[in-house]
């Protein structure tokens, strides 16, 4: 039965429709599948007795003002934190270049809600993250893509893009998900240098900044923005990268604590829409945060984390070439939690996925995240979240899967 509501959805809920994967990927909750559907930072790298001990000093030193409403920008303490923290990675920025947001997910949204007008095109990578096109689709956005390639963002194509129009460019320098790819510096520089030409501002995401498991760290755009602008200066930052990051796969994505680092009159602003959406982030969070953080106790934590999930990715590394056929293909990711596997393209990896759920194993079909299409033979898998036999036997159950559907398509292949 339709009630009354269905008949009143705003036009911007049209084009946001549960799509079939999302029912797939749902019997991958079942206890028997290995599951390297999801994006999910592992649960016992969770700092549970440090969260715990931090409530108790929190509850006991800052009593009621810790249960009470606060400023809509964030509890200035964690913001200094994360001034400090960053300047660590060069984002020289001060305090009042940064919001605090419930997730850098809702940070995606106020950009959304402060920049797309319906019909307004925002270039993304090709595949992107598919959160990110959730959020702008809310808006009503439309999108023009580049592809990626080892290197991340294929700059060279982008210049066809830029003069289409786009409202801005979102771009994942570190560890994209879903692709794992990571975007070279020489790549970085001709970005910048062609935002500017053509006058189109970045939004630039980068929750796995910190996870980085081999090579050197790399400048993020708002670093080099701010060199090529010159705008280093004592007012904060200036320039035309609005970056983002979060604390949900450092410390825990339940606490949903992320930020934004802005211009202060665009911060004045996305202030503005917060405020809207819901005031402020969770005071109570926010402050645990940062006596969980304040202690040095988080850069420790990230080097474990870095160890552990930087082995995973070599678990599952060393279990494609074992079991996958020669036919299949992958991106070897520096950091972060995802790997990009590419079948031929007569595989459709929809498909596979429903074989493989029979085999008691799941993962993301690459074409939802591709905002126009394609990606039909590509899948995403997460490897932060399954122990190592879980991981090596999960890959085995895959490639079952694959080499089926391979023979299916093709039965010479059954033959070898
Ligand atoms: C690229 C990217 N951006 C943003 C997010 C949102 O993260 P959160 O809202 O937990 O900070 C994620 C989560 O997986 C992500 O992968």
């Amino acid at each position: 039965m339709t009630t009354l509501w269905a008949q009143r959805y705003a036009l911007r809920t049209h084009s946001m429709g549960s799509s079939a994967i999302r029912e797939l990927l749902k019997l991958t909750q079942q206890p028997d599948i290995i599951s390297f559907g999801g994006g999910l930072p592992a649960p016992e790298m969770f700092p549970t007795e440090q969260v715990k001990a931090a409530c108790d000093v929190v509850l006991t030193e800052m009593g009621p003002q810790s249960l009470q409403y606060s400023t809509t920008e964030g509890y200035p303490p964690l913001r200094e934190l994360i001034v400090r923290r960053m300047a660590r990675y060069g984002i020289k920025v001060d305090i009042d270049n940064v919001v605090i947001t419930t997730g850098s997910q809702s940070a995606l949204d106020l950009i959304g809600k402060l920049l797309i007008n319906p019909g307004d095109s925002v270039l993304t990578e090709n595949p992107t993250y598919l959160g990110a096109l959730q959020a702008f689709t809310g808006y009503q956005a439309q999108y023009v893509t580049v592809p990626i390639d080892d290197d991340g963002l294929q700059v060279a194509q982008l210049e066809a893009a830029l003069r289409s129009g786009p409202k801005f460019m979102y771009i994942l320098p570190n560890f994209q998900n879903p692709a794992g790819v990571t975007l070279s510096l020489t790549r970085r520089y001709d970005l910048i240098a062609l935002a500017e030409e053509y006058g189109i501002p970045i939004v630039e995401d980068d929750p796995y900044g910190q996870l980085r498991y081999e090579g050197e760290h790399i400048k993020p755009l708002v670093v080099l923005d701010s060199e090529y602008l010159g705008c280093e200066g004592d007012s904060g930052y200036t320039g035309n990268v609005i970056y983002t990051s979060t604390f949900s796969k450092t410390l825990a994505p339940g606490l949903r604590l992320g930020w934004i680092v802005a211009p202060k009159d665009v911060v004045f602003k996305l202030v503005q829409m917060k405020q809207g959406t819901d005031l402020h982030s969770s005071t109570f969070d926010q402050m645990v945060a940062y006596e969980v953080a304040r202690s040095g106790f988080l850069d420790k934590h990230i080097r474990t984390i870095r160890e552990v999930y930087g082995h995973r990715r070599d678990v599952m590394l060393h279990a494609f070439e074992e079991y996958f056929p020669p036919e299949v293909h992958w991106t070897h990711p520096l950091g972060g939690l995802f790997l990009w596997v590419t079948t031929p393209p007569s595989i459709d990896t929809a498909d596979l996925l429903k074989d493989a759920i029979k085999e008691k194993v799941a993962f993301v079909p690459g074409y939802s995240f591709h905002p126009n299409g394609g990606g039909h033979n590509t899948m995403r898998l997460n490897f932060s979240n399954a122990k190592d036999e879980m991981i090596v036997e999960g890959i085995r159950r895959m490639s079952i899967a694959i080499k089926q559907r391979l023979a299916k398509e093709s039965p010479v292949f059954a033959l070898n």
